[in-house]
């Protein structure tokens, strides 16, 4: 699979000069410490790349979704946590662009790091403001998208300033990208998607891709109560996406003239709230009664489940088969965790909540990939441009 952007093993570059890299450093965080490291893991490469030949680095990235300077969204913990995993200091920045800013990268030594502190500070980013753009160019001498998470956001880190220097893809970003586009437009078939999570509307684009391209999609999670509700069947007290059920009837009619299948839940774990604690029964069908809610798929679905991943030739999974974080609701999502563990064939996971899920299961390094973004992944598999990637030089 050719991805026609620059990379950034083939820029060429003298010792000290500085590199601009956009990485995705958006990470989870508790007590001012880094919860989850697996965004700081995935841009090593390109920074350990990078200092190797020389380099000094300018890093920025967003945290969160801060309207202003809000110190609890700053990126110091995870400079911090980088420090720790690159056995390096990082200087950490104490504002986005500015004099001292400007100074601090000045001052680097080849292979240093420098952090800058969370571009959606600046009001200029989420618009794409050409001056931020400028003033962050005029840091480096050249720039590298390592920030695959972030990169469908068209804001002046991620596309302006890409704009104002010789640009590079940086390594997770594109083996993420070549990866998620080989699946949808090269698998190797059987094919078979497993989606769960609680909106029909947040997946009905993927659904309506997959149907083109895919041999099975298997449903789980609260979505499959708005299909349920399609085909006029009670979901009692179940979590159900009113908006929902039109674009599963749409879904389920262009699956009757697809070639792919799209395959529901055929038993469910019923709980009489959302507690975990609360009562609980299964349920052999899906004719959800009054009083009760799925919270999870049923043992003979995750049997059929991972009969149809076990014979796939590509698996893609996105999104939990029921409230895992509830234990006693989450053998369907462990389930279908370790089918895909286990599955012979290429296996992608992407989403929060799955990665978050094989990580709990201790799955998370038994899969082919695992990505790092989360609308981005969405983005690319329903076959929109990112432009992040597209306003890169091309190789
Ligand atoms: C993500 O977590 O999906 C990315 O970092 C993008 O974050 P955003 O949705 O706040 O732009």
């Amino acid at each position: 699979m050719k991805f026609g952007k620059r990379s950034v093993r083939d820029l060429e570059i003298q010792a000290g000069q500085r590199v601009l890299v956009r990485v995705d450093f958006n990470v989870p965080l508790a007590d001012g410490k880094v919860t989850d490291d697996s965004r700081i893991r995935g841009a090593l490469p390109t920074i350990e790349l990078l200092r190797e030949r020389g380099a000094s680095l300018v890093l920025c990235s967003h945290l969160g979704r801060p309207e202003d300077r809000e110190p609890e969204t700053s990126l110091r913990p995870a400079s911090e946590r980088l420090g720790e995993l690159i056995d390096a200091r990082v200087v950490q920045a104490e504002a986005v662009v500015g004099d001292e800013v400007r100074a601090a990268a000045e001052r680097l030594e080849p292979g240093e790091v420098l952090m800058l502190e969370n571009t959606r500070w600046e009001p200029g980013e989420k618009e794409n403001d050409p001056d931020l753009a400028r003033e962050l160019a005029s840091l480096a001498d050249m720039y590298v998208n390592d920030a695959f998470g972030a990169a469908h956001r068209a804001h002046a880190s991620t596309a302006g300033v890409a704009e104002q220097l010789p640009s590079a893809a940086g390594e997770l970003l594109e083996r993420e990208v070549v990866t998620l586009r080989k699946i949808v437009e090269e698998p190797e078939h059987p094919f078979v998607v497993v989606l769960g999570g609680a909106k029909v509307s947040d997946k009905v684009a993927l659904i309506d891709r997959f149907l083109d391209v895919a041999d099975a999609i298997l449903i789980g999670g609260a979505m499959c109560f708005s299909f349920y509700r399609a085909q006029d069947k009670s979901t009692g007290d179940s979590l159900v996406e009113e908006e929902g059920i039109d674009l599963a009837r749409r879904a389920l009619e262009k699956a009757e003239s697809s070639d792919c299948r799209l395959i529901l839940p055929v038993d469910l774990l019923l709980g009489k709230e959302f507690d975990a604690d609360t009562e609980r029964r299964e349920l052999d069908g899906t004719e959800v009664p009054d009083g009760w809610m799925g919270l999870d798929v049923g043992p003979r679905t995750v049997e059929s489940y991972t009969a149809e991943i076990a014979k796939a030739g590509t698996v893609f999974w996105n999104g939990p088969m029921g409230a895992f974080e509830m234990e006693p609701f989450a053998a369907g999502t462990r389930g279908v965790a370790k089918a895909v563990a286990e599955a012979p064939g290429t296996t992608v996971v992407g989403g929060g909540d799955s990665a978050a899920a094989l990580a709990d299961f201790g799955l998370a390094e038994e899969v082919t990939h695992l990505s790092t973004g989360g609308g981005a992944a969405l983005e690319l598999l329903e076959g929109k441009e990112l432009p992040g990637v597209e306003v890169l030089d091309d190789a």
